[in-house]
């Protein structure tokens, strides 16, 4: 797949199965089922302090849901050549992200953790972190 066929109207909410019991909600998330791809990697985002960004990078070709475990974010996303802001705020929904996606993180409110699972293990080879470069990128002129 070459690299121009990740844009934004790939990256959507996806809404994850819910049991809802007297007991408390519980939901689960299947790789390769629920999401296009094998997890091999989970991290979180917590103590957030207010008004802090997180992210301003793109992957090469990772993959990534990213959940709103507790409280709520935003998630702006960027394929170059449109943005798109997302509110995640429900622990049932994740966002999934495909590869050469520039993603900005932030409005944390409170105590919110932001879960993210991930298709690869943490290689800083498969990330741009300079904007230009993913841009360039994203025109074919790496
Ligand atoms: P980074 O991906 O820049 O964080 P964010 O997108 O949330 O702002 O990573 C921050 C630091 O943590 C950086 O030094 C790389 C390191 N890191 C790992 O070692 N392993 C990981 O799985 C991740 C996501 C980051």
């Amino acid at each position: 797949m070459s690299e121009s066929t990740f844009t934004l109207d790939r990256c959507k909410i996806i809404e994850l199965p819910k049991i809802t019991e007297p007991r408390g909600n519980l939901t689960f998330v299947e790789g390769n089922n629920h999401i296009p791809f094998d997890i091999k990697r989970v991290y979180y985002l917590y103590d957030v302090p207010g008004g802090a960004e997180r992210g301003g990078h793109a992957h090469k070709a990772l993959h990534q849901l990213i959940i709103a475990m507790s409280g709520s974010f935003d998630v702006l996303l960027d394929d170059g050549y449109t943005q798109r802001r997302f509110h995640l705020n429900r622990s049932y929904n994740g966002l999934y992200v495909c590869p050469m996606i520039w993603r900005e993180l932030d409005n944390f409110s409170s105590g919110s953790v932001c879960m993210v699972l991930a298709s690869n293990i943490y290689e800083e080879s498969d990330y741009y972190r300079e904007y230009g470069s993913f841009i360039q990128a994203t025109r074919g002129e790496k």
